[in-house]
């Protein structure tokens, strides 16, 4: 399958380009005229490195670990300075290779200098293809708030090869897939299903998987396009993570994101049953298949005092004793939701995160 899909954006159509297209597509920046500066994630220069070998070669090669602090504003001017010393002008062109870190990295980065560079971005982890390589978001932290500065900035091109996926980590194929059945939660409850009926076999049947990467992205695609500055019908991609924030933050990131979203979907439909607001039909439905993406984290220690803490204090809801969030209603339809952080809604979440995770 190498039909390339088209997202419309602010700054004109983008193009994701799949297998051969997306590898032969690489070959060409790296043999092209226009000068590049490569920011790569080290772990997957190193595993990759024939695949990468005409881009790591070029003059300007930027290798980060992986990690949140990397990501942080105080890093940033280490990163303008190589830029500079690399000689950048506008008409260049950034590459990110590697996964959301290296993602927000580059597309701030791109936003920012000379008020902005071209980008493009191989994405190399599951999240990354399925998820957050389309959407024109950046986000990057700052010492005390994680995700608090960013911008929207499309990159021109995503080359999505598949062959990354080989060398992931098995949680961070999880991660990955976690992002997937949100997606599909969303599109409702066929596509749920029928992603819940091949879930086994998603881990071993590589074609299957990017099925199901290409769907969530087309998925996406219809919202992004409708609501590219995330103010209105885009929101409900917030599905499972009001939660999972908080259940990352409580556990300073030791759950990796799309697992704590995963275990934050389970827990927004088990505390909406309980406040009334959903069914508890619907949380029976989803939780054979959401419990088996976490599984391994299901008696993780979130304590709680820290997991309020960090709800409370979550951006959309600072101050106002209440917590926005995305819930599934009496139909199973996702919308955004307010409500007060009362006894009935904390005793809820403790509920599920004390007893009714590890079921
Ligand atoms: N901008 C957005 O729209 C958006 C959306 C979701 C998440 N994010 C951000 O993305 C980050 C999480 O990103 P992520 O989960 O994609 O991964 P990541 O960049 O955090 O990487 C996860 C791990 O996988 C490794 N890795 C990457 N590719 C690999 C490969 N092919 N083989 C082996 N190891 C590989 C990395 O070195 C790292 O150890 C968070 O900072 C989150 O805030 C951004
Ligand atoms: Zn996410």
């Amino acid at each position: 399958m190498s039909d390339t899909l088209t997202i419309q954006s602010h700054k004109g159509p983008y193009d994701v380009l799949f297998g051969d297209d997306a590898r032969s597509g690489l070959a060409a920046l790296a043999a092209g005229d226009r000068p590049l500066h490569v920011i790569v994630d080290e772990r997957v220069a190193a595993l990759h490195t024939d695949r990468l070998a005409p881009l790591l070669a070029g003059p300007s090669v930027l290798r980060l670990e992986a990690t949140e602090t990397n990501k942080s504003l105080e890093k940033f001017p280490a990163y303008v300075d190589h830029l500079v010393g690399k000689g950048i002008r506008r008409d260049h062109l950034l590459v990110a290779i590697g996964g959301g870190i290296i993602q927000d990295t580059t597309c701030f980065l791109a936003a920012t200098m000379l008020r902005g560079v071209d980008w493009a971005f191989c994405p190399t982890t599951l999240l990354a293809q399925a998820d957050s390589c389309i959407g024109s978001k950046s986000s990057i932290n700052s010492a005390s708030a994680k995700n608090i500065l960013g911008t929207f900035t499309p990159p021109r091109t995503i080359y999505l090869d598949v062959a990354f996926q080989d060398t992931l980590d098995p949680r961070d194929v999880r991660s990955g897939v976690g992002e997937i059945l949100k997606v599909h939660a969303i599109d409702g409850p066929d596509s749920f299903a029928a992603l819940a009926a091949d879930y086994d076999r998603l881990f071993s049947e590589p074609d299957l998987m990017l099925r199901y990467v290409r769907r969530a992205l087309e998925i996406k695609k219809a919202y992004i396009e409708d609501d590219e500055f995330d103010r209105g019908p885009r929101n409900i991609f917030n599905y499972g993570h009001t939660f999972g924030h908080a259940i990352e933050a409580a556990t300073d990131f030791a759950i990796p994101h799309g697992i704590a979203v995963t275990i934050g979907m389970d827990m927004a439909n088990f505390v909406s049953s309980r406040i009334g607001h959903g069914t508890e039909d619907h949380f029976r439905r989803l939780h054979p298949t959401l419990a088996s993406n976490y599984d391994g984290f299901e008696s993780h220690p979130v304590p709680f005092d820290r997991f309020l803490a960090a709800i409370l204090k979550d951006k959309k809801n600072t101050g106002t004793g209440s917590v926005t969030m995305i819930l599934p209603g009496a139909d199973g339809r996702l919308a955004k939701v307010t409500h007060a952080a009362d006894d009935g809604f904390t005793s809820a979440c403790n509920t599920f995160l004390d007893e009714v995770r590890s079921q």
